[in-house]
């Protein structure tokens, strides 16, 4: 198994794992189907989807995990810029291990070489959202040395419209 910077060959099967792991997701937290969701707002999710992912193609942060040609891991993220007190931020989009591969320290390697690639780019800190309830990742974010800050995310759709400013 090796761990490498992602590669624009990686697409194909990147994009199969990034969805198979955001459908495992939505299996346990939204009621929807995946089949009933529309098609065009699908094929937007994710760091892999086609408007996102030269971005993480050439942040040199994005890494995959390959056995035999076959991608059974991503992590995905970029630097931005004058966030949270810092000039350089390492902003980890996703990550994910085939269900198969789980518990063998590959996410854990993927998040050590971006952090080490980040820390080589001028990066001062790293920030990863993770879903409360996700177990795995709160304990491998523990592991690596993470802090869990207990500050919430306000999102809003600035394109619905039905908002009112
Ligand atoms: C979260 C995820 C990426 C972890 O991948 P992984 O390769 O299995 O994790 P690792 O083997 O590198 O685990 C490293 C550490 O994380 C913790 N960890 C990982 N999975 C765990 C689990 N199921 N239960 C408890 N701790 C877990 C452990 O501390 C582990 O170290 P240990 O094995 O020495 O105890 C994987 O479970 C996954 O793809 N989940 C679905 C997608 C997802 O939730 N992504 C996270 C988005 S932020």
């Amino acid at each position: 198994m090796d761990i490498r910077k992602l590669k624009l060959k990686d697409l194909e099967g990147v994009r199969k794992l990034e969805i198979s792991c955001i459908r495992e997701y939505f299996k346990e937290t939204i009621e929807n189907k995946w089949e009933d969701l529309p098609e065009e707002w699908k094929e937007n999710l994710g760091a892999s989807s086609r408007k996102h992912f030269r971005a993480y193609l050439e942040s040199g942060l994005s890494f995959v995990a390959v056995e035999d040609d076959e991608v059974i891991g991503f992590l995905f993220a970029q630097m931005l810029h004058h966030i949270a007190d810092a000039e350089n931020l390492v902003w980890i989009e996703n990550m994910g291990v085939h269900p198969y591969f789980r518990r063998n320290q590959i996410a854990y390697r993927m998040l050590a070489a971006c952090l080490k690639e980040g820390i080589a780019q001028g990066a001062d800190v790293a920030h990863s959202t993770i879903q409360p309830g996700n177990a795995p990742s709160i304990m491998l974010h523990k592991k690596a040395g993470f802090f869990m800050d207990p500050r919430q995310v306000a999102l809003m759709d600035l394109k619905d419209p039905k908002l009112r400013l």
